[in-house]
């Protein structure tokens, strides 16, 4: 096993969807992966494997934030042997743009986290998205309405001390606030692996509205089978 993983070489399959809630990988083993097997509950951050349309997948929890997000997914490319990794969360609605409901394909994650400053002693690395991934994820989505594809924020902080400076974001073009994709998709460039980030708006900052449980969960399955079909294809 490795550090935080506790999972034998081979238990986990090249490609994996990882949302930040450890429940929600038990839910999306149990909804979409036939004959899936829990690799890892190691401080409840449940992992499984199992197949899709006779793909091995994993689904692996992240926690939330970057600090714990980047944890997982390095031990997942250098002890694993893992692909491509597919985040499946939900952000914030920041932009008019986008309404609750709506999903967000990232193609690039701007970010407040120190990570990438001390790593890059300073300068501004620009996180992007795997190209396939993204562009067969927007191909799987194809018919849905409220599909975007744009830059998100990643904050280190939920309950923001500066919030004027996220609307500035915006003036910029970012849609939606989330508190993981920049470290993936940094740490998938630092191993020449293939990341994506897909997100549920589940709240919006601007216009107050939050969805009720039972749409956050049509939603997430939604997406969970864009980003099945995505890592598939
Ligand atoms: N901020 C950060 N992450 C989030 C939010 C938010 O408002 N909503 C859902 N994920």
């Amino acid at each position: 096993m490795s550090t935080h993983i506790g999972a034998r070489p081979g238990d986990i399959a090249p490609l994996v969807l990882l949302p930040g809630d450890p429940l929600r990988a038990k839910w999306i083993a149990e909804t979409f992966l036939e004959d899936a097997t829990l690799y890892n509950e190691v401080r409840g951050m449940y992992g499984y494997t199992g197949t899709w349309n006779g793909h091995r997948v994993s689904v692996q929890g992240s926690g939330m934030g970057q600090p714990s997000l980047a944890i997982y997914v390095h031990e997942l490319f250098t002890e694993y042997d893992v692909q491509s990794v597919i985040r499946v969360g939900s952000c914030g609605g920041m932009s008019e743009k986008v309404a609750i409901r709506d999903l967000v394909i990232a193609s690039g994650a701007c970010t407040d986290s120190s990570m990438n400053r001390i790593r890059f002693e300073g300068l501004d690395y620009a996180p992007v998205a795997d190209f396939g991934l993204l562009r067969a994820a927007y191909d799987a989505a194809e018919g849905r309405d409220g599909v975007h594809v744009g830059l998100i924020y990643s904050s280190d902080s939920f309950y923001a001390a500066r919030p004027e400076l996220a609307a500035r974001m915006v003036e910029y073009g970012v849609l939606a606030v989330e508190m993981e994709a920049s470290a993936l998709y940094t740490l998938a460039a630092q191993h020449g692996r293939r990341a994506l980030a897909i997100c549920t708006v589940s709240d919006h900052l601007v216009t107050g509205e939050e969805t009720t449980s039972q749409e956050r969960e049509q939603t997430f399955g939604e997406m969970v089978e864009m980003a099945l079909t995505a890592g598939t294809t």
